[in-house]
């Protein structure tokens, strides 16, 4: 297994390109399965997760080529409705396959992706909305089976006690655009990868209104053509390098990015008084004195300020003098990141949903152990603000969602190695 060893100390300075989205790309991935034709997808991240979706689209038939990087060709000429458990259980996103295959084959066997570390997350609201299309839902060892032979238009509610659903809506807007008669989606979840779904199902001929709102409109059409489709930038890539930039009182400018889809982060970083500028597709950060403000968070969903930028914020806040507090309404346990981050120095404290971060701490480095994506990304910032080498341990997260994290932060002046933990130096274990 891959571990980073990060040598903290160094203001980041420079400037780097922003990825493609991860969570805009795997449904668009899985809409390939809406048509026959040909889909070709550009600005696509190079990530463990978007190997995962190509091979469950390739084992249920499509045939997918990859002609230069971060442009993908599927085309699902002729495909089956089954995803395995072996294939499903590596990425709980593969459960936006559920909607295509609703869509295109009128049925779906997928099995139900396991629990996860930043707390349940259950599909109960995409079940509940396949019902109200008219389909028979079932569950039976491990698998969702989905008949979806009289499947027709109808009004669905889909909001959940923590908001709207985001790969719910994205499997909802799946399974009707083929559907006969309108559907209209209430609480759809409004994010900008959920827009960037519409965007592209409206180029292959889907007929959705409203796109962007909480209330969708769809009307299903009979065929869907293949197109042409450039993924969104990643606003979570974005933020996580903006918090790097912050932490280590560095002057990066960031390109490739609107700063459209940011604006609760955005407005956080104001209020914390860190200098940024943002143009159309660039917003860069300017060097600040260590006198940034402590600010409070609740997360919520889009347009509100985003759970995958709370980890790493979390990192931010550490090191900042005063209090903050920072409240996760979407994902209540989502505080993983925390002990480790405790171990080189923090002093949060975990109230319910909230965690209460008393700052300034010097984060010192120590070996940490990553729990999730986001989290990972939490502790390799602390490593970069901190003092000495701090050895981030199941890199493999970070490689779900990050492309070239550390190439990047390198170009950026940090000095982080990929090593392997045969590397882990022994006295790192000594009690
Ligand atoms: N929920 C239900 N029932 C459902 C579905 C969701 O109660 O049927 C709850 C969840 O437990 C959670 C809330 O609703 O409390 C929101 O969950 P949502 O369905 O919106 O999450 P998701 O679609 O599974 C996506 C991202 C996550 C991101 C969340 C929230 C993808 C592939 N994943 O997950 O991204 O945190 O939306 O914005 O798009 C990440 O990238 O690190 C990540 C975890």
């Amino acid at each position: 297994m891959d571990v980073f060893r990060v040598y903290g100390g160094q203001p980041l300075e420079g400037e780097i390109t922003i990825s493609g989205s991860k969570n805009a790309a795997l449904p668009i991935f899985a809409a390939c399965l809406l048509t026959n034709e040909r889909i070709t997808l550009t600005n696509i991240p190079g990530l463990s997760d978007i190997r995962y979706m190509v091979e469950i689209l390739e084992y249920l038939g499509a045939k997918v080529e990859n002609p230069k990087i971060g442009k993908w060709v599927v085309q699902a000429e002729k495909i089956s409705h089954v995803a395995p458990y072996e294939l499903v259980r590596k990425m709980r996103a593969s459960v936006c396959l559920l909607g295509p295959l609703v869509g295109r084959l009128k049925k779906a066997e997928i099995s139900i992706p396991g629990g996860c570390v930043i707390g349940p997350r259950p599909i109960d609201l995409h079940l509940k909305g396949l019902r109200k299309l008219n389909c028979k839902v079932s569950i039976s060892e491990g698998y969702v089976h989905v008949d979806a032979s009289q499947i027709a238009g109808s009004d669905v509610f889909l909001g959940g006690r923590n908001g709207s659903t985001v790969t719910g809506t994205a499997n909802l807007i799946m399974a009707s655009v083929l559907a006969s008669g309108k559907t209209r989606i209430e609480s759809a979840a409004c994010e900008p990868e959920i827009i960037d779904l519409c965007q592209m199902l409206t180029k292959m001929g889907a007929k959705i209104e409203n796109i962007g709102g909480p209330e969708l409109i769809i009307t299903g059409v009979k065929k869907l053509s293949g197109c042409e489709h450039k993924v969104i930038p990643d606003r979570i890539e974005a933020g996580t390098f903006i918090i790097a930039a912050a932490m280590t009182q560095g002057n990066v400018r960031l390109n490739g990015i609107s700063y459209t889809y940011l604006g609760a982060f955005l407005d956080k970083l104001h209020e914390a008084e860190l200098q940024i500028e943002v143009t159309e597709d660039s917003i860069t950060i300017f060097p600040h004195k260590g006198n940034l403000k402590p600010v409070d968070i609740i997360t919520l969903p889009y347009p509100g300020f985003p759970t995958d930028l709370q980890a790493q914020m979390s990192s931010l806040m550490s090191i900042t003098k005063g209090i903050s507090i920072i409240t996760e309404k979407i994902y209540p346990n989502r505080f993983m990141h925390v002990p480790e981050l405790q171990r080189m120095g923090a002093n949060i404290a975990i109230e319910g949903p909230s965690a209460i971060i008393k700052g300034p701490c010097k984060f010192s480095g120590a070996p940490v152990m990553a729990s999730d994506l986001r989290a990972s990304a939490a502790l390799i910032l602390a490593g970069l603000a901190g003092q000495n080498e701090t050895w981030v341990q199941r890199i493999y997260h970070l490689d779900r969602g990050y492309e070239s994290f550390e190439q990047k932060l390198n170009t950026l002046g940090a000095k982080i190695e990929r090593l392997s933990d045969k590397d882990l130096p022994a006295n790192l274990f000594e009690i």
